[in-house]
């Protein structure tokens, strides 16, 4: 691409105005601190397509302005979009999500970093409490103790162990001697270090520090250009240099596997940002409490189940005319017009490509909205009535011997057969929530070993395995109340994540349930509850994907044309920033949003 282009998509990624100034601090200013400039701008009626934290920040912000907004929702009874928390009374068809009604669990974003000052500073100005997401598994203290599993090839190894000496997992992998004894996550850092050189500097403790403006634009645009087309494997292969092997290492234990053909930008920022060295917050009571919050700012406002299926622009008058129709549950299916002097659109393109738009956009917004690529994301979440994985074995031995007497030392040398027996048996487990039939199931798919792991012990974090479940999580913070816990059991993207869509909610379960096993031992079936719960975000129909993980030129090519207003539309939602799948994102793009149709962007 030429390099104004690429000068364009580094000032969009560093978020900065035409002059090269910093836009967040004016951001914030908006959002955090006094609204919208009081200027004698006309009173407008907006329409607000979508009611996901893009729409609704926009639609708060004009409204605060002293704007008529109208938020025009798909979904017929929760706002959040993406924003969607598994929890008692909080969402469609879950009137008790799990068998244990205090306990919650994140179908959706679930982690904040500490990076992120829209999203970070508006929970906090609305007063929500946010407390640190375990990234890395701790003891009691906080401290991290990196001792969850890498469960690979067959062979398990915590991850402080893997990090000292990972010679037989890099050796499984048949990675060339040079890098047998290097781990994988020091393996990407080496091969994109030279990139980040050309925008930062390492700091002698290994942390990276930001060159000053204008070498930091110019830094990022050279990225852009020099690999803005380039796949994340091509850049490995090609670049870096690796061999197939250390690729495969690297993907599977850093999570790149399933993205290599994606986008290099892509990967390149999430690397950074998804790690160890991040802070990452999450909400009491779940990510949707920020939703709930951003809600109760225009609720009165929003128009629940009405799914646009048509925009019409016009010259003169009101500009905007919306077609609607309802989801007809429990009753008629409805339609319903709305009009509106101009309108935010935060549906996302992937949706939209569905949208009737007429007179039609431009060329280059219609290119945008067919290529933008969407990922699939997929979560299998699962209920257990203890909290297992901060066991010692001491604990396992009182509550299994407590079950049979001699239990613990039979699971331990691999002696319980795999039949289903005392799946869900352990005297904590709620009766009720487990059929025959799915004690057949879970026989069926349970994992047959003699390889039975020493206890976890472990707080938060989470393990990685290369069976189909790919990245497991444990909950960061008990839940007051109760002594269970919803285990993230599995969350994949791309193409790990469709290996789950093909299977239907329940039979994931048990799917779940055994590449737990593999990597945690055979033993945790005795707590589990029998409840699961599961998202496909590439088949919700309010979503319609994960985010637009771009291809590989995307940034180049449509990134900038996602944002560009249309005449009276403005368009707003993640995947108009340069942080899809961020909250973050979608913050920046609704103060932009709101900026432009109140006439001072
Ligand atoms: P959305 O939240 O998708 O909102 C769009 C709204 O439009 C929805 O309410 C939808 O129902 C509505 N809509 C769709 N079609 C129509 C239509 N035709 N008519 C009317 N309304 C319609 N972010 C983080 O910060 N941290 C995380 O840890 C994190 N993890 C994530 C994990 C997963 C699996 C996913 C999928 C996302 C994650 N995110 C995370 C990203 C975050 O959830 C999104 O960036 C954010 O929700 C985007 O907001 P939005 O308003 O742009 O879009
Ligand atoms: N924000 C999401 C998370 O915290 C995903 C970010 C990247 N997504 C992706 N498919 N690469 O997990």
């Amino acid at each position: 691409a030429d390099w104004r282009t690429c000068l364009a998509v580094a000032r969009a990624l560093l978020v900065l105005d035409d002059d090269d100034r910093p836009l967040v601090p004016r951001y914030e200013k908006v959002l955090l601190g006094g609204g919208l400039p009081r200027t004698a701008s006309a009173p407008k009626h907006v329409l607000v397509l979508g009611a996901g934290p893009a729409g609704m920040v926009a639609a708060a912000l004009l409204k605060r302005a002293g704007h008529r907004v109208t938020v025009v929702e798909a979904n017929g009874n929760r706002a959040g979009g993406r924003i969607k928390t598994f929890r008692t009374g909080g969402h469609e068809n879950a009137a008790q999500p799990f068998a244990d009604p205090k306990q919650y669990a994140e179908a959706g974003a679930m982690r904040i970093p500490g990076s992120h000052p829209l999203v970070i500073g508006l929970i906090d100005r609305l007063g929500i409490e946010r407390r640190p997401f375990r990234y890395v598994d701790t003891d009691p203290e906080g401290r991290p103790r990196y001792r969850t599993w890498i469960r690979v090839n067959g062979i398990r190894a915590r991850r402080a162990d893997y990090a000292k000496d990972p010679r037989a997992i890099n050796r499984s992998f048949g990675v060339p001697p040079r890098y047998e004894d290097v781990p994988a996550a020091d393996i990407v850092r080496r091969a994109l270090d030279p990139v980040r050189d050309e925008y930062s500097v390492a700091r002698p403790d290994g942390t990276r520090a930001d060159k000053p403006m204008p070498e930091l634009l110019e830094g990022w645009a050279r990225v852009v250009q020099r690999f803005g087309d380039w796949s994340m494997y091509r850049f490995l292969t090609e670049y870096a240099g690796l061999d197939e092997r250390t690729i495969d290492l690297i993907g599977t234990l850093e999570n790149m596997t399933s993205r290599l053909p994606l986008s290099f930008m892509h990967s390149f920022i999430s690397q950074a940002l998804i790690s160890p060295g991040t802070a990452f917050y999450e909400l009491d009571g779940g990510t949707a409490v920020l939703a709930d919050a951003l809600l109760d700012q225009v609720r009165d406002d929003v128009r629940f189940d009405r799914r646009v299926t048509r925009v019409e622009t016009r010259e003169e008058g009101e500009r905007v005319v919306v077609d609607t129709v309802s989801e007809g549950r429990g009753g008629p299916v409805v339609r319903e017009r709305f009009t509106g002097d101009a309108a935010i659109v935060t549906i996302p393109f992937s949706g939209l490509r569905h949208v009737q738009i007429s007179p039609p956009l431009s060329y280059d917004k219609r290119r945008a909205i067919t290529e933008a690529h969407y990922d699939s994301a997929t979560k299998v979440l699962l209920e257990f009535s203890r909290r297992w994985w901060e066991f010692g074995e001491d604990d396992w031995r009182r509550e299994l011997d407590a079950m049979e007497p001699g239990l613990y030392d039979r699971y331990r040398k691999g002696q319980v057969p795999p039949d289903g027996r005392l799946l869900g048996e352990h005297p904590s487990v709620p009766r009720g929530y487990l059929s025959e039939d799915q004690r057949t199931h879970y026989a069926a798919n349970a994992w047959v070993s003699r390889d039975e792991p020493e206890a976890a012990g472990v707080i938060g974090g989470g393990s990685v395995t290369d069976n189909a479940n790919r990245f497991m999580f444990n909950p960061s913070h008990p839940v007051p109340g109760s002594d269970g816990g919803v285990v993230l059991a599995s969350y994949s993207w791309a193409d790990d994540a469709r290996r789950w869509d093909a299977y239907d909610d329940e039979a994931r379960y048990a799917l779940a349930l055994r590449g737990m096993q593999e990597v945690y031992g055979r033993r945790l079936e005795v707590f589990f509850t029998g409840v699961g719960r599961t998202q496909s975000w590439q088949r919700d129909p309010y979503a319609y994907g994960e985010a637009a993980v771009l291809l590989p030129g995307q940034h180049t090519e449509i990134l900038l044309d996602m944002r560009t207003q249309e005449g009276p539309l403005h368009f707003a939602g993640c995947h108009t920033s340069v942080k899809p799948a961020w909250i973050e994102g979608a913050l920046e793009s609704a103060v932009r949003a709101a900026l432009e149709v109140h006439g001072t962007g």
